[in-house]
């Protein structure tokens, strides 16, 4: 079975998860953290190297400043938490979005997870945190302009390698497959660029129910498909 090396997710459903039990979206929230733990077990499992979790958005700072605030508060507690358990399982962390909009505190945080786990193989565990795709690839593409005006960079320079090199995912290989919880049909600003072939998977659950065995289906209807990046299919190559 082809296992994708690289798997992103859209953990959507928190607040309707929670509101199917009576309860705050901030108990949704927080049965998200638990479902994330047990994706990032289950993930080296089942041969994954790279996983992805859209965790918030450039966009959710438009949420009540109470959910923004437990959004933050949860992320804290989680590399608090679990940044022991992570580094003694081999897991590297990396986040990706606009750092610079973050509170001192949780870049702090962030980064002493970077720091710490940097040198860790069993799987990269990608936080995407104050990330949007539009806005990662505007302050790449503004990056590059600033080192073509300083005269360090040529102008055909700029190809869509160099660009991905410039990406807050340098390093990180294109995801093969986006899986995204309940039912929602869309992107939603994540991973623009790097999802360009992604074969997409959606899933009708909640993201707190989300479990191994729905990663593992995943997998499974992945294998099934055929990609072809632009070009023809195997069995019409030689028609
Ligand atoms: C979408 O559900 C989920 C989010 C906006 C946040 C995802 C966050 C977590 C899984 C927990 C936080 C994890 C960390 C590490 C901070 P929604 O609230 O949009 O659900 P709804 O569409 O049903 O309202």
């Amino acid at each position: 079975m082809t296992t994708p090396a690289h798997v992103a997710i859209i953990m959507d459903g928190n607040g309707r998860w929670a509101k199917a039990r009576g309860l705050p979206r901030l108990a949704g929230h927080r049965a998200g953290v638990e479902a994330l733990r047990k994706t990032v077990r289950a993930a080296p499992e089942l041969g994954i190297s790279y996983l992805t979790v859209y965790a918030f958005s450039s966009e959710n700072w438009s949420r009540p400043k109470s959910e923004v605030s437990d959004l933050m508060g949860l992320l804290k507690l989680f590399i608090r938490r679990d940044l022991a358990e992570l580094h003694q399982n081999g897991v590297r962390v990396r986040v990706i979005g606009d750092k610079e909009g973050l509170q001192p505190d949780i870049r702090g945080l962030l980064q002493e997870a970077e720091s710490l786990t940097a040198g860790n193989e069993a799987l990269t565990l990608v936080i995407a945190f104050n990330y949007g795709g539009r806005d990662e690839i505007v302050r790449t593409a503004r990056k590059l302009a600033d080192a073509v005006a300083r005269g360090d960079m040529a102008s055909d320079a700029i190809t869509a390698e160099s660009f991905a090199a410039s990406l807050d995912t340098k390093g990180i290989p294109d995801p093969e497959l986006v899986i995204r919880t309940s039912g929602e049909l869309r992107l939603s600003n994540f991973l623009l660029w790097q999802a360009a072939y992604s074969e997409l998977v959606f899933l009708p659950c909640y993201w707190p129910d989300f479990s191994r065995e729905h990663l593992a289906d995943a997998l499974r209807d992945f294998a099934g498909r055929e990609r072809r990046f632009g070009g023809l299919a195997a069995r019409d190559v030689a028609l």
